[in-house]
């Protein structure tokens, strides 16, 4: 890419901050395969639990389905140029496994490897560096039909998925994710049955917990195996940062603790520390006895990471129930009579105080900076990378065409300014991906939250930047963090 010159900027107010500088950062932007690609039936893939979920009757909003979703799979050549013009360092895409590996097991299928190696290969024409998640919630259907993430088999499945794309793709990938966000994929897939494949069996939900961890592990020595030890590899996970409703109560205190373990430690103990935690045994001991865990998982789990990812979105506030009362989760994702906090029955979710986006997630970019923080604290020789960040809004699209969403860029702004206040008291945080490109499928919410900053016409496909990519491109030129309302 040629250097982006600097835009004036007159609109600073004198009394802002000191420009806060990101030499040397990575900024990027992020999608997943099925919420944009599309073209579901073709070019050989298969279907996927989002498939077979979203065709649920009654399972998403208005019953959408991601069957042409942004039809990236389609007009990737345009999506390219729009990352391209943004003046993204990287873009974070994910893979989906059943178009390259159909039904998730056998050999790979040319057509589909290829759509990616096409990609690939026009990002990095345009100078942009590849982060790629190899899961992205995506089960082959046919691997749900044998046991599904409950079941050890589907680690080692993904575990082959894992070393058979190193092969395919190889350098051309310049971070490897394993998975993204595990703790969906099993509480909200198996526990509260808002997210595929839908069920709602607790000790499933753990057992797809620890079968995600060792799917990570067995990936990243697949990966390192194919690509060498240098090879960059990473994992996704949604910190949960959990806050008691009275600080001073030891109860609610506790409460914290006990999410914390479900939400946070479950995927870092085995994965970052060699162990799960202590008290996620012991809260969870009338649901399981995790003998599904063998000699040497935890050894195998345990793997050497580049970097963490980190997605955030707002914060969680608990507080003990004595009567075991809570039956709502506030998760931030769809109300289900099953709670996907398996074993904390005397845990009640408390609102979190406003302000809030269109998903009613609470906006509080503070607790980025002290999740920054606690992470490098805890880990001090792994980066992290804020892998998603952003928010939905309801967009409205002004007569001249405009998307003049201030309140999207309002926290895109607040969240950046949070990383970087982050980096200066000591984290060491190595790049901020804004979610989403695209507006696109969201989940079980269909196309009813847009988080893009690229609007999408779902009549027409048509793309149009709104003011936050405007912004976020103004940004990534001048590499200090403009005002907000600097969008012109
Ligand atoms: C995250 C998901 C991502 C998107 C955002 C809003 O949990 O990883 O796909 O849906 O939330």
């Amino acid at each position: 890419m040629t250097d982006p010159q600097p835009v004036p900027n007159p609109r600073t107010p004198e009394t802002e901050q000191p420009p806060r500088t990101f030499d040397g950062f990575t900024f990027g932007s992020a999608t997943a395969a099925y919420q944009i690609e599309g073209g579901a039936a073709e070019g050989g893939r298969t279907p996927s639990i989002w498939d077979t979920y979203s065709h649920t009757p009654g399972v998403t909003e208005f019953g959408d389905t991601g069957d042409v979703a942004d039809d990236h799979y389609h007009r990737w050549p345009e999506d390219v140029g729009h990352i391209a013009r943004l003046g993204l360092d990287a873009y974070r895409l994910s893979i989906s496994w059943s178009r390259v590996q159909p039904g998730g097991s056998g050999p790979l299928n040319p057509e589909g490897v290829q759509f990616y190696v096409d990609l690939l290969d026009a990002l990095s024409a345009a100078g942009v560096e590849p982060v790629v998640t190899l899961y992205h919630w995506d089960l082959p259907q046919e691997l749900e039909d044998a046991g599904g993430w409950p079941a050890r088999e589907t680690a080692v499945a993904f575990a082959r998925y894992a070393r058979l794309m190193a092969g395919a793709l190889g350098t051309r990938v310049h971070t490897w994710t394993t998975l993204n966000e595990p703790w969906c994929s099993a509480y909200l897939g198996y526990a509260s049955g808002v997210h595929a494949p839908g069920r709602t069996e607790p000790a499933a939900a753990l057992a797809a917990v620890h079968h995600l961890n060792l799917a990570h592990g067995l990936a990243v020595a697949e990966i390192r195996d194919v690509l060498g030890a240098d090879a960059r590899v990473s994992v996704t996970l949604n910190f949960h940062v959990v806050r008691p409703q009275d600080p001073a109560s030891q109860a609610d205190r506790d409460a914290v603790g006990q999410i914390e373990a479900l939400a946070n430690g479950a995927f870092t103990g085995p994965m970052l520390e060699g162990a799960y935690p202590e008290r996620l045994l012991t809260d969870t001991a009338a649901v399981s006895n995790f003998s599904f865990v063998r000699d040497g998982d935890l050894a195998l789990i345990h793997q050497p990471l580049t970097v963490l990812g980190v997605n955030y979105y707002s914060t969680t506030m608990v507080r003990h129930s004595p009567a075991g009362d809570a039956t709502s989760d506030n998760s931030g994702h769809r109300e289900s009579a099953h709670t996907p906090w398996v074993g904390a029955d005397r845990v009640a979710f408390v609102r979190e105080p406003g302000p809030y986006t269109a998903m009613g997630w609470n906006i509080a970019p503070d607790a980025l900076t002290g999740l920054l923080l606690d992470l490098s604290r805890r880990y001090p020789d792994l980066p992290t990378m804020v892998t998603e960040n952003g928010a939905a809004f309801e967009d409205t699209v002004s007569p001249d065409g405009r998307v003049r969403d201030v309140r999207r860029v309002g926290y895109l702004h607040d969240h950046v300014a949070a990383v970087a206040a982050a980096r200066e008291a000591g984290a060491d945080v190595r790049g901020y991906f804004a979610w989403s490109l695209l507006d696109n499928f969201e989940w079980a919410w269909g196309y009813e939250r847009r988080f893009g900053i690229i609007r999408v016409d779902y009549d027409t496909l048509e793309r149009t930047w709104k003011d936050s990519a405007r912004w976020y491109q103004r940004l990534l030129a001048r590499r200090e963090l403009p005002a907000v309302d600097d969008v012109d």
